[in-house]
């Protein structure tokens, strides 16, 4: 009864608001601008687009045929995806990355053989590996059989039933109705760690079709929530390094490899953003339109393991011009006064990121600080955050970029932290192939992460009080991962939505909507802008674009010098991958002032599996497969979860040795890996 009521305010709320812009239309249609004429033809199309899918949804629910002229056969087309609504929020959101499931997983079978043979360990080797396995020796604790639900810090992927069983306990524990949205970033496959068994194209597609359509399913909205939601919450992919074959290799697009992801998350990317994700594979999920959205980010086009990345100073570089893609998103965010959350698989860090895309990367995440709540991501295996100086970032690349800028920023390269025996360099060599997810040299990373920490505390010092300054910062978070490399994994929070509701809620949503360009005519724009710059030359500018005024005063300086100066000219030009400074009137966001959406708190949950394979060894009856919660990352362990909350948490870790021990324990996720020798 009650949920009859509710669907009917809703749809007597959809028919006046359509009214309201119908009337608008009628009233300003003699007003002369032409520019005021397009917005309003984009107004009529948005009300085609809403009045389809208003009585589409309608006919739908009511299965009746009161409006058959209008239901026609377009509004399936334009049914849900582009104006779907948002369900009312909860302020709570899931992160889980890293699941890794192999689907060659044997339970019983021999650590040796990443878990995929029943064999003495010595068979399972081919010549040679046992060899390269005895010298490097890092096996915490020695163990020969896989268990059914894997094995912490063993080096095997997920197990097909330490999959599934995550994924149904966290859907029970975390249903559609209890949070907002899901981030899930990436690598959705096996490592590519057995000889006898390489990865093909096919199976990690397969198993990536398979996960999504998972998500899919477990996070499903019940039709019984109200009319006009989407199918399910929003979930947003990201690709993870493993998702690619071979693994860290992707080009720009298009190409054959984005149209099937394409088709895999068809359910996860907007429409009007398809032939965005075909060049780039990043893209965006608006969570409330017109106020907050979550950006995924490929990585990979950033990522040093890459060998398609040399670096994000050349035009015809794919991490240039998504550069451009994503300063021209953060633009069009801010003019509409919208928030939003960056995520990826590889976390933008120096270790990770070919440096000029790591510089540039950070620079445009710093200066958009007015909006940019937070940055979520996966790939290390390892909870913890990274403090980065976005200032310092503009001083040393505006810098740069005057003097010339062609400046090999190579020189500027990372000189620790890079020498870990990662999982996912490009060159295949025996290391590589037989310690896929084995944590190898750990706390190697460690030491460069509280160098770190410890620089940023010494800054907060009384005698450095007067310089240092908590907005000069950005703070990236780095998840534990579903793969037992350390415990499983992942991580739920909890962010501000208070006074969100006090207002009218739909009437705030649809202001927002008819205000500006819809994003179907929005990417068009980005698209031919991007190319503009790619293929720049002076002439060839197009109008109206965002950079007019830039142009403009390019082709001033240009007439007057002299032809044969052209060359040195260009290279003077600003580089465009290089961000504007935020506007000085610009308020900072919610990462750094307690406001709408700011992040109050994380849970983090873990399943802790020595113990677990111990109790269903003793008594697999009573055993249940749950998560537990690790710990609780609130303002009763940090004043708050704001950068300003962070730096000074890294004080305490520098000063407060009880408290690093406790940071390391998390890190490690619970394992005791920071105690064990040969970490
Ligand atoms: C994916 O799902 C299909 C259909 O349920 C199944 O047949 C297939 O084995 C699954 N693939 C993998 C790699 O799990
Ligand atoms: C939550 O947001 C409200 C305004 O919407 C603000 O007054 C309050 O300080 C915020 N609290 C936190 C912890 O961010
Ligand atoms: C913060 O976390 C602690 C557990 O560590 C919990 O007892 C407390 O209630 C939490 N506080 C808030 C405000 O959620």
């Amino acid at each position: 009864m009650r949920e009859k009521a509710y669907q009917n305010d809703e749809t007597e709320k959809y028919v006046s608001q359509n009214t309201n812009i119908s009337d608008e239309f009628h009233a300003d249609i003699h007003k002369n601008s032409s520019k005021r004429k397009l917005k309003l033809l984009l107004t009529f199309f948005l009300i085609l687009v809403l009045g389809a899918t208003y009585f589409s949804k309608q006919q739908a629910l009511t299965h009746s045929s009161n409006s058959p002229a209008v239901a026609s056969s377009q509004s399936s087309e334009l049914d849900g995806k582009t104006q779907r609504r948002a369900k009312k929020l909860t302020g709570r959101f899931i992160h889980i990355t890293d699941i890794h499931p192999d689907p060659h997983y044997v339970e019983g079978s021999s650590i040796e053989s990443s878990c995929h043979r029943k064999e003495s360990s010595s068979s399972a080797l081919d010549e040679g590996e046992e060899e390269v396995y005895k010298k490097k020796k890092k096996t915490p604790k020695k163990q020969t059989k896989a268990h059914k639900f894997g094995d912490a810090m063993q080096g095997c992927d997920s197990s097909m039933e330490l999959m599934q069983e995550s994924m149904k306990w966290i859907s029970q524990e975390f249903p559609a109705s209890e949070i907002d949205f899901i981030v899930w970033t990436g690598d959705n496959i096996r490592h590519d760690n057995d000889r006898r068994i390489p990865r093909t194209q096919t199976e990690i597609v397969e198993m990536n079709k398979n996960m999504s359509d998972m998500f899919h399913e477990l996070w499903a909205v019940p039709e019984t929530e109200g009319p006009f939601l989407p199918e399910t919450i929003p979930i947003i992919p990201s690709l993870g390094n493993n998702d690619v074959f071979p693994h860290n290799v992707v080009d720009i697009g298009p190409g054959q490899f984005m149209r099937t992801f394409n088709n895999i998350w068809a359910s996860f990317i907007p429409e009007e953003q398809q032939r965005s994700f075909d060049r780039f594979m990043s893209f965006f999920q608006e969570i409330i339109p017109g106020k907050l959205a979550v950006l995924s980010i490929n990585t990979l086009h950033f990522y040093k393991s890459n060998p398609l990345v040399d670096n994000c100073n050349d035009k015809d570089q794919a991490g240039y011009q998504m550069l451009i893609w994503f300063g021209l998103l953060m633009q069009e965010f801010r003019d509409r006064g919208m928030k939003v959350w960056i995520t990826g698989h590889v976390p933008p860090i120096e270790k990770n990121f070919e440096s000029s895309c790591y510089q540039k990367f950070n620079l445009w995440c710093w200066e958009y600080r007015d909006l940019i709540v937070g940055g979520l991501y996966g790939h290390m295996n390892m909870d913890h955050f990274v403090p980065i100086n976005g200032r310092d970032l503009g001083e040393r690349l505006r810098g740069a970029n005057l003097e010339n800028m062609d400046l090999d920023l190579q020189s500027r390269q990372d000189t620790v932290g890079n020498t870990d025996m990662s999982s996912d360099a490009f060159s295949i060599n025996n290391e590589v192939t037989i310690f896929g997810a084995k944590p190898v040299n750990k706390m190697k990373y460690i030491k460069t992460l509280k160098q770190q920490y410890k620089h940023v505390s010494k800054l907060q010092n009384k005698q450095n009080s007067d310089t240092f300054d908590p907005a000069d910062y950005l703070v990236i978070n780095v998840a534990g991962s579903v793969i037992p490399t350390f415990n499983p994994a992942f991580r739920v929070w909890e962010y501000n939505i208070t006074g969100l509701y006090d207002n009218d809620e739909d009437a705030q949503e649809y202001d927002q909507l008819n205000e500006y360009l819809p994003w179907a005519e929005f990417f068009t724009q980005v698209d031919e802008q991007i190319d503009t710059i790619v293929h720049e030359d002076y002439e060839n500018f197009g109008k109206d674009t965002l950079f007019t005024k830039l142009k403009e005063s390019i082709m001033k300086k240009g007439k007057k010098k002299n032809k044969k100066n052209k060359k040195k000219k260009k290279k003077q030009k600003k580089d465009k991958s290089i961000p504007p400074k935020m506007p000085k009137d610009a308020a900072l966001g919610p990462a750094y002032k307690p406001q709408l959406f700011s992040p109050v708190s994380f849970k983090q949950y873990y399943l802790d599996l020595p113990r677990f394979n111990k109790n269903l060894k003793q008594s697999p009856k009573d055993t249940v497969f749950e998560y537990d919660l690790e710990y609780t990352f609130n303002n009763t362990q940090m004043e708050s979860l704001l950068v300003d909350g962070y730096l000074k948490y890294c004080k305490s870790l520098i000063k407060d040795k009880q408290l690093w021990k406790k940071y390391l324990k998390w890190l490690f996720v619970s394992t005791d890996y920071e105690n064990l020798e040969d970490n």
